[in-house]
């Protein structure tokens, strides 16, 4: 018997599990260090440049190219590209893009979900001693074991919050869409909003005397949030810092990865995309700029000092979440339970999005080789398990933020421009435009369907071309890696390259002897 495709329960259900994907660790912890490390004020231009002509033109692209491809039966990049342009045989292998860059990100995305398990829970037993920020770093350094790190980092708690954390995980994948994912993101996210802004007023309200030394300037949370959005044009001449912002974008909304691809291709073919998509992504911005921008930030410049902000290039990119946040909860009554709150809200992030990046894998399995969802998710489980292993133990060595810059930065925009192209070039913008307003309840305002087609694919292209030629080689030849890391950006580059090509292999499999053409679903199945 035919497999029943899944779905989502409710309109409001499929909203909540793309904003809780997009909704993530990239919101409360990449987003502050991004733009700190790119020049605050000047790292936002490039930002919203990028979410509006390129973020969510995109997000309706995927949403549009996921609902399509779901009516024929898949919900990953390679057969969701191949239903929207059969006489391309390519396009299936570049459709591996769609589960390499969520794949990657798991890769380490779960092990820093899995500290805010750990810190959460540190808090409330009260083991973090925020009072001393000394001993609250050597405390985090301890706990990530890269303090006294030899060749291997890592500590045994981390090794047991990582396990927690991964078969909490595994098992929400394992009770599916509607029984797993919907069910976490329709509870986990609205406690998330609730005690974020809770927090953000917390934060907004702080005044801390510099160093704690009475009678000296008093740098208050709003000089903080001057750093972030006082324009400054400087930077805009940096590749760098628009791969950056670009990546950012793409990395937060969950778009350019095969994400949203495989969440929208659960939809029937007459649900709404449009306004549902735009919702989803506003709701991500809100908890960006509006809760990331106003938690982080302004914390660490009341506790560190703008010189300290600008020169955070020195941090991982997920550090300064961790480093600034408890400086303020020293000097607040109830310090444990803000801690406690912080951190949980960062595990609440977490996991309503690396569900969302297990799930274009485990339906790769699920459809492409006819596997029920429980065998899929043991498969990827197993598989998981030992590709999370570099980042834990070699975090001392940059391959977490190695992992990182390739799985969340670049091959996420090299994945946007191929699918900006295949949806306006391919298979048509005409189509396309008709598609995404099947069953709608927003009509795009036209403009959009001229910046889908030519600005946004565009942009991208001119972006990796200037990004190639100026900084590219400095990347391969690892001119900026300090030499006792080098065997190790090495090692986990050829892993990567390892998965590349295994996933190649699994496409070649899925598809050999398959007839190019395929029936579309019927009745309430599309
Ligand atoms: N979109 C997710 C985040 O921001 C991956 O963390």
């Amino acid at each position: 018997m035919a497999k029943v495709r899944e779905r989502w329960g409710s309109r409001l259900g499929i909203i909540l599990a793309v904003a809780g994907s997009a909704v993530g660790l990239g919101n409360f912890l990449r987003f502050p260090s991004q733009a700190a490390q790119n020049g605050g004020g000047a790292f936002m231009i490039p930002y919203f440049v990028a979410l509006i002509l390129i973020g969510i033109p995109l997000m309706w692209a995927e949403w549009t190219a996921g609902r399509f491809g779901g009516g024929y039966g898949h919900s990953s990049a390679p057969g969701i590209f191949h239903s929207m342009a059969r006489k391309f045989r390519i396009v299936k292998y570049i459709g591996v893009a769609g589960i390499y860059g969520p794949l990657t990100i798991y890769m380490f995305y779960v092990y820093i979900e899995s500290w805010c398990l750990a810190f959460a829970y540190y808090s409330l037993i009260g083991n973090l001693n925020f009072a001393n920020p000394e001993a609250y770093v050597s405390f985090l350094q301890w706990y990530q074991g890269v303090n006294e790190a030899g060749f291997f980092a890592g500590s045994m708690p981390a090794v047991v919050f990582f396990l927690i954390t991964l078969l909490i995980n595994l098992s929400v994948t394992y009770h599916g869409i509607r029984g797993g994912i919907e069910r976490l993101c329709n509870i986990a996210l609205p406690a998330l909003f609730i005690l974020a802004v809770i927090l953000a007023i917390r934060v907004l309200t702080l005044d801390q005397p510099v160093n704690g030394t009475e009678g000296e300037a008093v740098r208050t949370a709003s000089d903080g949030l001057g750093f972030l959005w006082n324009p400054d044009l400087s930077s805009l001449k940096s590749p760098t810092v628009w791969l950056a912002a670009a990546g950012q974008v793409f990395f937060t909304l969950s778009v350019g990865m095969g994400v949203i691809l495989t969440y929208s291709s659960y939809l029937r073919k007459r649900d709404d995309i449009s306004l549902s998509g735009l919702t989803a992504a506003s709701t991500n911005e809100f908890a960006e700029v509006v809760l990331g921008g106003s938690i982080v930030i302004p914390a660490a410049f009341v506790f560190f000092g703008p010189a300290f902000l600008a020169d955070a290039s020195n941090l991982g990119s997920f550090d300064l979440g961790f480093l600034a946040m408890p400086q303020i909860f020293a000097g607040v009554p109830g310090g444990a339970f803000w801690g406690f709150l912080w951190f949980f809200i960062l595990f609440l992030a977490g996991i309503t999005s690396s569900v969302s990046l297990a799930q274009p894998t485990v339906a790769f399995f699920e459809d492409e080789f006819n596997m029920t969802r429980q065998k899929a998710v043991k498969i990827f489980g197993v598989a998981v398990f030992v590709l999370c292993q570099p980042a834990m133990w070699f975090l001392h060595r940059g391959v977490l933020d190695e992992l990182d810059f390739w799985g969340g930065t670049v091959i996420i925009v090299i994945g946007a421009a191929f699918e900006i192209i295949l949806l306006a070039w391919v298979f048509g913008m005409d189509r396309a435009w008709e598609e995404l307003h099947r069953g709608s309840r927003l009509r795009v305002p036209r403009i959009f369907k001229f910046v889908i087609k030519y600005i946004s694919p565009s942009l991208l292209v001119a972006m990796l071309i200037w990004w190639f030629v100026t900084d590219w080689w400095d990347v391969i030849t690892m001119v900026n890696v300090p030499d006792e890391n080098v065997p190790y950006v090495l090692g986990i580059r050829l892993v990567l390259i390892g998965i590349i090509l295994t996933l190649c292999v699994l496409v070649w499999k899925a598809w050999r002897g398959r007839p190019d053409g395929e029936p579309e679903l019927e009745g309430d199945e599309a």
